[in-house]
């Protein structure tokens, strides 16, 4: 079908069909300061280059002869139906990429039905995100502020506008060491750019002296009393149950211990993540983190996954060794780069394509069969 031109008939054709050196065509088009924040991860890159070992040490076992030819990627995670095991990641700013910013995104994602999740640090609020998403599922990714009163305010607004499911992000305590931002000296917030949510809440402009529009620089210099908040515990998780009603995800976890963790303190799931490599350098490889993940919590909670996923087969690996469904971090923001809601719509599309096509080729109709057997561990490179 897709090579008769079926479903790309329509596609943007200066945009290359393999994600992964979607990168090099979306450098090109991103001005040095987005390109330093977006493209690259924190210290050597280690975190980063570790991703995306993880997937190349893990090769599919291709299956014959299984009777593939009507599949069915569709399933719910947590509540939440979706037409493919694959949500779009949290990521902010994203007006650094594109000047429709998430709005272009989500409006990709809610034609296809792919979850959105919307970032504390998005370029636009709560509210703006909701309308241009429709009757679309999406969840919402907290950072959790240092005043509780902006944190209980923007979990009001979260649900207000129909925000399902809470995505706690905890690799994140402070930002990583990132030298292509710390030699320009840049951070997007501080020019007031990828606090929409912040701007727009009636808790975190009270406590100001004066309005935005007065004093900007103090906006932003609020905000960053909030936003690094390396006390947080375990102890506080109760908190943030007692005023969610719906399910809550930790994202950022590597370790199998804090998983159960997540579990024993009546989390509905984990996502497997190191930021895409953008917090620690020189950390474990997501993939290599998530069987010991899935192996201590999978038959408890939902286990998510994110971290270098580029292509079908990638989303298949990490389906096989224990995820439920993966978050798709940059590529999606290369394609908004590129060619905006277009863009993202051609990102996703050849990501969804991809999947079904490499089950369909590995002799699977839908990703449920996948399973630590639908692999083999390739030797270690020396
Ligand atoms: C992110 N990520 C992120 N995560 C999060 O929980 N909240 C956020 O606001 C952001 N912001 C953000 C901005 C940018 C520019 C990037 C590239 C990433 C991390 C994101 O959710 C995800 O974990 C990684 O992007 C996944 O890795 P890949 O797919 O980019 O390799």
């Amino acid at each position: 079908g897709i090579y008769l031109n079926g479903m790309f008939a329509d596609r943007t054709p200066d945009l290359t069909t393999d994600l992964a050196a979607l990168e090099d065509q979306a450098r090109a088009a991103l001005a040095p300061e987005a390109l330093g924040y977006v493209v690259p991860s924190a210290g050597s890159g280690a975190t980063a280059r570790a991703n995306r070992e993880a997937f190349d040490r893990w090769r599919i076992v291709p299956r014959v002869l299984r009777s593939g030819a009507r599949r069915d990627l569709s399933c719910e995670v947590l509540g939440t139906s979706m037409p493919a095991p694959l949500l779009i990641a949290p990521m902010g700013v994203q007006t650094l990429a594109h000047p429709d910013g998430e709005l272009a995104t989500v409006r990709a994602a809610a034609a296809l039905g792919v979850p959105y999740v919307h970032s504390t640090q998005a370029a636009h609020s709560f509210e703006q995100i909701a309308e241009a998403g429709g009757d679309a599922p999406r969840w919402y990714q907290l950072y959790w502020p240092t005043d509780r009163e902006v944190c209980l305010s923007f979990l009001e607004r979260a649900k207000a506008t129909g925000f399902s499911t809470l995505v706690l992000t905890l690799d994140t305590p402070m930002l990583g060491w990132r030298p292509a931002d710390l030699n320009r000296g840049f951070l997007p917030f501080l020019r007031n750019v990828g606090i929409a949510n912040y701007l727009t809440d009636p808790a975190f402009l009270a406590k100001l002296d004066k309005p935005v529009a007065e004093d900007p620089g103090a906006a932003a210099l609020h905000w960053a009393k909030m936003f690094p908040n390396p006390g947080l515990s375990w102890a506080d998780l109760p908190f943030l149950r007692e005023h969610w009603d719906g399910p809550i995800l930790l994202k950022g976890i590597s370790a199998a211990e804090d998983a159960r963790l997540a579990a024993d303190h009546g989390m509905d799931g984990v996502v497997v993540s190191n930021h895409g490599g953008r917090q620690v350098d020189g950390a474990i490889g997501a993939l290599d983190a998530l069987p010991a993940v899935a192996d201590a919590v999978g038959d408890r909670i939902a286990v998510l996954f994110d971290s270098g996923v580029r292509t079908g087969a990638d989303t298949v690996k990490a389906l096989a060794l224990g995820a439920r469904a993966v978050l798709l971090g940059r590529p999606v923001l290369y394609g908004l780069a590129l060619a905006g809601q277009e863009g993202v719509d051609h990102v996703l599309r050849c990501l969804l394509a991809e999947l079904d096509l490499t089950l369909a080729l590995s002799g699977y109709v839908s990703h449920r069969g996948l399973s630590r057997e639908s692999l083999a561990c390739a030797q270690r490179s020396a």
